[in-house]
């Protein structure tokens, strides 16, 4: 009789076991602890679900951010800006004087799904009507001259973040984020020049609480990661394109490539133009790469017309 108790509470004991392992192994986390609460989340665990491509920890710099000679050496020549490494943390060092010591970024927030809509120039969204659709995202990123003004029912009337640098400069208004580009040491006195008070000046171009400025070392990753060394370096939308996917959660593409006719042209020229011109830029590794990563749903891309 005992034995067969000992039998009956060892028989409960297993079975309480298999049942508790199922449960754990069932186990998925609930939505915020997970990194975000989007359907799909870019980087699960930090990692792309594509090519391996993993998130760089510091896509801006920040007042203590320390250039590495390898990277620096890398940025100097990519557009034969030349100097030194000891001229380029000076120059930076004096831009951190006039701006906060880190970048106005917002932390992510549990259980929410932040959406960034990146606009190229393109042609192609004359006539698409993605206006309305661009303005909902959380985020709206436009890149060097794209602007709103005559063409918000295509392109959408909210500018959340510019990105621009010194021969693509534009007058932002006071809320609008400018994410700032340097390919040459001239680009780092320019931003101080900028930011300086001037009697003669009655308003800066931009809010210096809001500046941010983008790493020459995340820009050297993402051509040798994300681009594998093709062109000279990456065309400043692909690049805004990878740091949309380090600040959004769920990233929409507007605005690339040709238009149906062909065209590479901005949506803003008077006269389409059917030659790519894309500078040291790959503009075709890049296309494809914006390709594969909304095959792989690392992105929503939109043609346009
Ligand atoms: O011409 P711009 O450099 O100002 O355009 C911003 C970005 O938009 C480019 O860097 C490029 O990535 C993208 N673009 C595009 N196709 C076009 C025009 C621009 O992919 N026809």
């Amino acid at each position: 009789m005992k034995t067969k108790a000992r039998l009956f509470i060892l028989f409960l004991s297993v079975s309480a076991i298999f049942v508790f392992w199922g449960q754990v192994s069932q186990y998925a986390p609930p939505e915020e602890q997970r990194s975000c609460a989007c359907d799909q989340c870019p980087f699960e665990n930090g990692t792309l679900a594509f090519q391996n491509l993993t998130r760089f920890s510091q896509p801006f710099l920040s007042r203590n951010s320390n250039l590495s000679e390898e990277d620096f050496n890398w940025w100097r020549v990519i557009q034969r800006g030349g100097g030194t490494i000891s001229e380029y943390r000076r120059n930076m060092s004096r831009v951190f004087k006039l701006i906060p010591a880190n970048p106005p970024l917002e932390e992510p927030i549990p259980g929410r799904c932040r959406t960034c809509a990146v606009v190229g120039n393109s042609r192609n969204l004359l006539n698409s009507h993605y206006g309305p659709f661009i303005d909902f995202q959380d985020y709206v990123i436009r890149i060097n001259r794209g602007h709103s003004k005559g063409f918000e029912a295509d392109v959408g009337k909210r500018t959340t973040h510019q990105v621009m640098y010194l021969e693509s400069r534009s007058q932002l208004d006071d809320t609008t984020r400018p994410v700032l580009f340097t390919f040459k040491m001239r680009d780092l006195e320019w931003i101080t020049s900028v930011l300086r008070p001037q009697p003669s000046r009655k308003k800066s171009l931009f809010n210096k609480d809001l500046v941010m400025i983008v790493n020459p070392a995340f820009m050297r990753n993402i051509h040798h990661m994300w681009l594998q060394k093709k062109g000279a370096y990456a065309s400043t939308g692909f690049m805004s394109l990878v740091l949309a996917l380090h600040i959004c959660d769920e990233v929409h593409v507007f605005g690339f490539g040709a238009d149906s006719d062909g065209n590479w042209s901005h949506y803003w020229d008077k006269k389409p133009n059917n030659k790519v011109k894309t500078g040291g830029h790959p503009g075709n590794v890049e296309y494809e790469m914006i390709m594969a990563l909304a095959r792989h749903q690392v992105l929503k891309f939109y043609t346009g017309w």
